[in-house]
């Protein structure tokens, strides 16, 4: 029996191999490496993928986010709202914008961002929420967006982990007023480096956002305001339109992944199986069970060569990075609780019935 990667980059890879090798020869002829036509182009197909008119590629997810923010018009002295279990990312790029981050708690369920903890947090101080599309599945937009409008605020969706979601019939990204997504390998639709991109269905959002990647200029050598360097690379651009295209496929193939998930591991009664809110189309960007004694779980799985994860160990408010908002162990008990028995096991679209056998079986004896 093989060791099972958490994600099998190697397995995608030789499915669009001769298409990247093609379009990177393309590139390397005519030296386009920075915002060439192939970042147009990608730019367009993600739009007609998610149906969120304006995709503008940057960097990566996290300027992404900070982007999206600051092109809403966050900065200093405001507040953004966000869930305490999250990638770190989500909450650096709100300080990053200047803001002041503003914690909350998950629901015990999906731990999607709990709207009555937001709804309890919002004031006139509150620029924007940020909802986290967590794992795959998208946050209760619905609940979200009424809240938010009367208080004024702006929804700047993390849509990093939901390539492909849906909530209501409605694409992750387009919900807000921006969303800012990752292209990190690892994600349903992975670069081969760094690379992100904010969504947006405003045209006047879109051009800053526009301005704000290229050195706060939309025309070369002025420069009316402090940008960024953060362009999608070309090369990039290049990886994301050969990947774009299977990705439904992919995202089709995950879900039946975790369907069998949930049938192999129904009989093991000491593992919560992961479920999907009502109303939402779950891309599984991660398959998150929850086990009491995880991290001897953790380590007996990967002892038996499955390479299995924590999604996260440490909530934001106990992070050395976040110590100056002032919390302590105890202020959002459903993350915590998360983050004590969350197990991420082995998830990607090409894993087999055979591997996910070897996983459940796995689990089975570390249990
Ligand atoms: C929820 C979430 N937000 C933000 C990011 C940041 O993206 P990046 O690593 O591309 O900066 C990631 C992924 O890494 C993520 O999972």
């Amino acid at each position: 029996m093989g060791t099972i990667p958490l994600v099998d980059l190697k397995a995608q890879h030789r499915q669009i191999a001769d298409e990247v090798q093609r379009g990177f020869a393309a590139v390397l002829e005519n030296t386009s490496f920075i915002l060439g036509k192939e970042v147009a182009a990608f730019e367009q197909e993600y739009s007609a993928f998610t149906q969120v008119p304006h995709t503008v590629g940057v960097a990566n997810g996290t300027d992404a986010l900070e982007l999206a923010l600051r092109a809403v018009g966050v900065g200093r002295g405001d507040e953004v709202i966000l869930p305490a279990n999250t990638f770190i990312a989500t909450a650096l790029a709100a300080e990053r914008a200047g803001a002041k981050v503003v914690l909350v708690d998950c629901d015990p369920t999906w731990q999607l961002i709990d709207v009555a903890e937001v709804e309890k947090r919002l004031s006139k101080k509150v620029k924007a929420v940020m909802p986290v599309h967590l794992f795959g599945q998208c946050a209760a937009m619905e609940k979200l967006t009424p809240l938010a409008q009367a208080a004024g605020a702006h929804l700047v969706e993390d849509a990093a982990q939901s390539q492909g979601a849906r909530r209501n019939g409605a694409s992750a990204g387009s919900f807000g007023a921006a969303a800012g997504t990752s292209f990190y390998p690892g994600k349903n639709l992975g670069a081969y480096g760094d690379a992100g991109a904010v969504l947006t269905s405003s045209a006047e959002l879109a051009k800053k956002v526009r301005a704000l990647r290229n050195y706060g200029s939309e025309t070369k050598y002025f420069h009316p305001e402090t940008g960024f360097n953060s362009r999608l690379d070309t090369l990039q651009a290049v990886v994301l339109s050969a990947k774009l295209k299977r990705l439904a496929g992919w995202n089709e193939q995950r879900r039946a992944a975790a369907k069998r998930y949930d049938e192999l591991l129904a009989p093991l009664s000491q593992v919560q199986r992961p479920s999907t809110m009502p109303g939402n189309e779950h891309v599984w960007h991660l398959y998150v069970v929850r086990v009491a004694n995880r991290d001897a779980v953790l380590k007996k799985l990967q002892e038996s060569g499955v390479g299995a994860g924590i999604h996260y160990p440490v909530p934001v408010h106990l992070q050395g990075a976040f110590a100056h908002l002032g919390h302590k162990a105890g202020d959002f008990p459903a993350a915590e609780k998360a983050a004590h028995e969350i197990l991420s096991l082995p998830m990607f679209a090409e894993i087999t019935p055979a591997q996910q056998e070897q996983v459940a079986d796995a689990l089975k004896k570390a249990l």
